[in-house]
Formats: structure tokens, C-alpha cells, sequence
């Protein structure tokens, strides 16, 4: 496996495979991986010739009260966690490469998708990752890219981004790799302290609770949120930022169950705030 930090090292590579026919699969990522970027990784590693994955904390999807500094890195075992997934090239760019001009920026920003959950609670967040998404895939020019169902909102912005914007890539989104207790592995799960860990897989199981209530014929959306509000209030040390039904043809929040929905939640345990969704088949 190669490390390249540059952008122009990183275009020559992609330039060879390309003059060799070659198939190029990216990964874009943040880091300090797990179970869930290596899922990504293999899924890759197994549809195409050639597997890119990125590695940049991006500071522009960050808001300034954020965890930019704190964030997680372990770069010398995510060279290894890479390399055993059989990943090809590991872009690293330091923040400079990425951003020579900080101060001014050219902004992507995806209408409609971006305004609602994360996007209203996190202002800018997914300016910054539309952003540093079309820059990467600039930079890589990959026939497919990677994402994880586990950020559902982030996956259907890049998509339409995708889309709107004609970028040449398919986008395929693959399912969300889980702990045992069922909470969704992320990174930011290092954050949590054992007694944290074991309070956050309620998330899953309220989770799991709303989708019976639609299986079982469930449709009023106030219902079905407040019934997850309580599980996931009742005992100490857990607080909602949202809870949402959210209609999967449009991605808009829906006030009854009316067909494919996505049930999804932002939860702080202690100070971590954590994110997970399911989608209930209707
Ligand atoms: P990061 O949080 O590092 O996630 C990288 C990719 O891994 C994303 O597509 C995310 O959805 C996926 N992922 C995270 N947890 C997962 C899990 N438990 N199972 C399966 N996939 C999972 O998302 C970002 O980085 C950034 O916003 C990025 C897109 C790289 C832009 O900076």
C-alpha cells in the first residue's frame, strides 16, 4: 500500500491505472478506523481494480464549539487496518494541501437535504462535507465511491450532490456495522466511557422498538417518536438532540408513515453525541 500526500502524486497514480484500464473504488474518510470503514474498504477492495482511501479530518465540517482538535487520530494503525483490507493508495493530505486559502473558500452547497436533522443542528456541517467531497473526488476521480448507511443523511446529500452536480461516480452505500450490544460503531465511540458504551446501545434498541410499532401498523409519527423519546430518556445520562421519521422518496421529515421511511436519532451520552438510524420498509 501507498501513502501519498500530495494531490499531484495522487492524480499521477489514478493517471497510470487509468492508461491501464483499471477500475478505481474510493473510500472517503475521516480516520481512527473501525469495523465500519473497513466494511467500506473490502466492499471496494472487492468490486474494483484499484482502491483509494482518503484520510483528512476536515476542518470545514466542523463548527467551532466542535470536537476538530479532539477528534481521534491513530495513524499508524489505520496504515496497517488499510493495508490488511488490501486498500491500494492512502491519501493523507495535511489541511494546507487541501486548503491553501482557508480564509476564501468555494462553497458546494446541496439545497433541501442539508436544512433539516444534522443540518440544523450542526450549521455548515454539510457545506463542509459537500465541499471537501467534490474536492476529493477532484482529486481521485474514482468510478464508485463508498459511503455508509450509519450517516444517512450525509449519503443521500452526496448522492443528489452526485447528481445535481454531474460528477462522472456511482455511489453505493453499504450497511451499518454495529458493536454487539447493537450500537453503531463510529469513531467518536472512543469518546465513551464503558458505563457511556453500555447506556448508548438503548439508542439501537429504540430504534429497533419504532420499527415494530410500524410493522404492527403504527402511523402516527408523534407516537412513534415520543415511544423512542422515552426509551431512550429513561435512566440518567442520555438526552435527544432529534428524533425523526423521515420520508426516504425526497428525504423530507414525514407526519405520518406513508410509505419507505427512515427513523432516525442524535442522541448526547454524557457529552458525545451520537447518531444512528433504520429504515422501515413500508
Ligand atoms: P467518517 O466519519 O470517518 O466516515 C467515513 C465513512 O464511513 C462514511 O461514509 C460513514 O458513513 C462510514 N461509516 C461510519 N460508521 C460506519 C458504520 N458503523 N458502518 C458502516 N459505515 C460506517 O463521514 C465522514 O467520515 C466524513 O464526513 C467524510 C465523508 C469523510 C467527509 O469528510
Amino acid at each position: 500500500m501507498k501513502i501519498i500526500t500530495t494531490i499531484k502524486a495522487m492524480r499521477r497514480a489514478v493517471d497510470v491505472w487509468r492508461q491501464q484500464g483499471r477500475s478505481v473504488g474510493f473510500v472517503p474518510t475521516m480516520g481512527y478506523f473501525h469495523d465500519g470503514h473497513i466494511s467500506l474498504m473490502k466492499a471496494s477492495v472487492k468490486d474494483n481494480d484499484r482502491t483509494v482511501v482518503s484520510l483528512f479530518v476536515n476542518p470545514t465540517q466542523f463548527g467551532p464549539q466542535e470536537d476538530l482538535l479532539q477528534y481521534p487520530r491513530d495513524i499508524a494503525r489505520d496504515k496497517l487496518a488499510a493495508r490488511s483490507a488490501g486498500v491500494d493508495v492512502l491519501f493523507v493530505p495535511v489541511t494546507d494541501e487541501m486548503y491553501p486559502q482557508m480564509k476564501t473558500l468555494t462553497w458546494v452547497e446541496v439545497e433541501g437535504i442539508g436544512d433539516i436533522l444534522c443540518g440544523a443542528s450542526r450549521p455548515g456541517h454539510f457545506r463542509g462535507v459537500a465541499t471537501v467531497v467534490s474536492k476529493l473526488l477532484n482529486i481521485v476521480q474514482p468510478d464508485v465511491m463508498y459511503l455508509g448507511q450509519k450517516d444517512a443523511q450525509q449519503a443521500a446529500l452526496l448522492k443528489k450532490m452526485v447528481s445535481d452536480l454531474n460528477f462522472p461516480v456511482c455511489v453505493k452505500v453499504c450497511p451499518t456495522l454495529r458493536e454487539e450490544g447493537g450500537l453503531a460503531m463510529s469513531s467518536r465511540n472512543s469518546y465513551l466511557s464503558a458505563s457511556e458504551k453500555t447506556r448508548a446501545s438503548v439508542i439501537f434498541r429504540a430504534l429497533c422498538h419504532a420499527a415494530e410499532m410500524i410493522a404492527d401498523g403504527e402511523r402516527e409519527v408523534p407516537k412513534i417518536n415520543s415511544s423512542i423519546k422515552k426509551l431512550i430518556c429513561d435512566g440518567a445520562g442520555a438526552s435527544i438532540d432529534y428524533v425523526a421519521c423521515i420520508r426516504l422518496d425526497g428525504f423530507q421529515i414525514a407526519r405520518r408513515i406513508e410509505g419507505d421511511t427512515l427513523i432516525a436519532v442524535a442522541v448526547r451520552i454524557g457529552s458525545t453525541r451520537l447518531i444512528d438510524n433504520i429504515v422501515v420498509k413500508v
